[in-house]
Formats: structure tokens, sequence, C-alpha cells
């Protein structure tokens, strides 16, 4: 692990977080892990994110669906974003027989991951943003942590 910074924030105002996460992935930072609790407001930070690529997309939780892809037009370095929910996955095994293996760290394609645990240490490089209720849940406290 090298660096972290972190930034406590309100849900209709993630910019500084969300401008750093993309500096990051035009850096060649392509892997995200959310990490939280139930609620933390992981599938909500990545609807920004999805957003600041393509302002139409409609950003649902990929909880019972486990993946969903938003093709990124008109964009070089960004063709495709995979968001992943692994709540449901038991196994490592899994994560292979779904065939995200071959995907991840492609050239064009981001990986953005909630309960990413089971996977976690088989992968070499990662940003992970630990997400943490603060002030009676009126705030996040988001930790950049770069693996
Ligand atoms: N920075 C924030 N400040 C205050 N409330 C927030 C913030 N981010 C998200 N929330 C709120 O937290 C709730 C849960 O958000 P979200 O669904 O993104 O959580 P999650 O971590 O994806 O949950 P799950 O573990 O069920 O997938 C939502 O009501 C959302 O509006
Ligand atoms: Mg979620």
């Amino acid at each position: 692990m090298e660096k972290s910074n972190s930034f406590t924030l309100g849900e209709n105002n993630l910019n500084e977080i969300i401008n750093q996460i993309i500096k990051l992935i035009s850096s060649g930072n392509i892997v995200i892990l959310l990490e939280g609790d139930l609620g933390a407001g992981k599938t909500r930070l990545t609807q920004e994110i999805i957003k600041t690529y393509d302002s139409s997309a409609v950003v649902q939780s990929p909880t019972f669906v486990i993946e969903r892809i938003y093709e990124i037009k008109h964009k070089k370095t960004v063709n495709y974003i995979h968001h992943l929910d692994l709540y449901r996955l038991r196994y490592y095994s899994e994560f292979i027989d779904l065939g995200f293996k071959d995907l991840i760290y492609q050239k064009g394609h981001i990986f953005i991951i909630e309960w990413p645990k089971l996977i976690e240490d088989k992968l070499k490089n990662y940003i992970k943003i630990k997400i943490e209720n603060v002030n009676n849940g009126h705030e996040r406290k988001y930790t950049i942590i770069k693996k």
C-alpha cells in the first residue's frame, strides 16, 4: 500500500472525490474497489463516476445481476465501465466462471467493484475506496488507498 487521502462529503457534493478518481483512472488505474457496510454509499459513488463519462447513463445497483456494463462512446481511454457487486458470490471460482478475470485489466475496461473481499487478495493493482458513515449518517468519509 502506498498513498492514502480522504474526504468527508455529502451525497450531492461528491465533486472532490470524483475529480480525484477520474485523475486516477486517466493515469491508468482501472480497477476500483469500494469497501463499506450495507448502505455505505458504494452505488451512489459509482453513479457519479459513471455519469462523469456519460451524463445520460441510468445507473442502478447491480446487486441482483452481479454486473452492469456501461458503454462509453466517444472516449479514447475509457470504453466500458463494468459495475460489479460481488455480495452474492461465495467462491473466487465463481468470479472466474463468470468470465471477469479475462476482462479485468484490459485496456479501455474500467472495473468498479462493490463487496470485493473475495477477490482482493488475488489482484495486483487497484484503488480501494473505503466509505464510512460520519455525522450521524449525513455525510460519508471516503478514504482512497492505492495498491
Ligand atoms: N456521501 C453521502 N452522504 C450522505 N448520504 C449518502 C452518501 N452517499 C450515499 N448516501 C445514502 O446512503 C444510502 C445508501 O447508498 P448506496 O445504495 O449507494 O449504498 P451501498 O453501499 O451501495 O449499499 P449496498 O451495500 O446495499 O450495496 C442512500 O440512501 C444514499 O442516498
Ligand atoms: Mg450498492
